[in-house]
């Protein structure tokens, strides 16, 4: 059964969100997905959907890319907005062992970039849609154990800036998610992880479809409990 529902999902080239783009397609909505560079993965997915997935380019650090997709979508209606790109470098080193640059990387990518997003594309999402952001179990300041300390500080900046957008937005409807997928088996993820992607992704596609005309800021897991900020 077709939905008229459209998702974009922001970072599909491959791993988690190369796996919402699947979901969200499985279950009939038009998705718009991005990769930066070429992903056959991507372009398969694309073939394999006759017309329900379609691709888009954009670096998401670099804002006269993001600019020109916004151009290119400007009059689409979304009811889904999914950030999900995302990297992690210098996972096991502490703050006077990290090259400056890897930490740089990671608060413009995981941090600020999808804030831009967020702040730019926001006026596309319906009314009762949701804005989602991949934030991580381990941003949480108050579960923290220290794992991966450099990067879950990141995503600790991007929660707050989730937190900052959301204030300055007091009467939005829409749903803003930070959303913790679990520790799952990617590139990123590492083999030791706890979860296959399987074990994830429609767990998570289930909880934003949860959220749909609830609004408000969430961090959320992917059962659609909330983890503590
Ligand atoms: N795996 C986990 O256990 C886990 C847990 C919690 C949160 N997360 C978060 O979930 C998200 C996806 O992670 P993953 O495990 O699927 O990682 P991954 O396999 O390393 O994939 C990362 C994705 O982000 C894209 N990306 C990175 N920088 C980008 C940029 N500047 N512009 C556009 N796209 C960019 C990558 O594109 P390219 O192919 O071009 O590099 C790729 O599609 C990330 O935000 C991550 O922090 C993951």
């Amino acid at each position: 059964m077709a939905t008229d529902k459209t998702a974009l999902i922001i970072g599909a080239s491959r791993g988690l969100g190369l796996a919402l783009a699947s979901e969200f397609s499985g279950r009939q909505y038009n998705v718009i997905a991005t990769s930066r560079g070429s992903s056959s993965k991507l372009a398969e997915l694309e073939a394999q959907c006759s017309g329900r997935v379609t691709t888009e380019t954009v670096d998401v650090v670099d804002l006269e890319s993001v600019t020109a997709l916004y151009e290119r979508l400007n009059g689409h209606k979304l009811d889904v907005l999914f950030v999900n790109a995302g990297v992690c470098k210098a996972n096991e080193l502490t703050p006077l062992q990290v090259d400056e640059s890897d930490f740089l990387d990671m608060m413009l990518t995981n941090a600020l970039s999808p804030m831009r997003i967020v702040e730019m594309f926001h006026n596309l999402v319906a009314e009762n849609g949701v804005i989602a952001v991949m934030s991580s179990e381990i941003g949480s300041i108050e579960n923290s154990a220290g794992f991966w300390e450099l990067y879950s500080s990141s995503k600790a900046a991007l929660n707050m800036l989730m937190k900052a957008f959301s204030q300055r937005h007091p009467q939005d409807s829409r749903a803003l998610l930070l959303v913790a997928p679990g520790w799952v088996r990617t590139d990123m993820g590492g083999s030791n992880a706890t979860l296959d992607i399987s074990e994830s992704i429609p767990l998570v596609v289930d909880m934003i479809e949860a959220n749909f005309g609830v609004s408000g800021l969430r961090f959320t897991d992917r059962y659609n409990k909330a983890i503590p900020w």
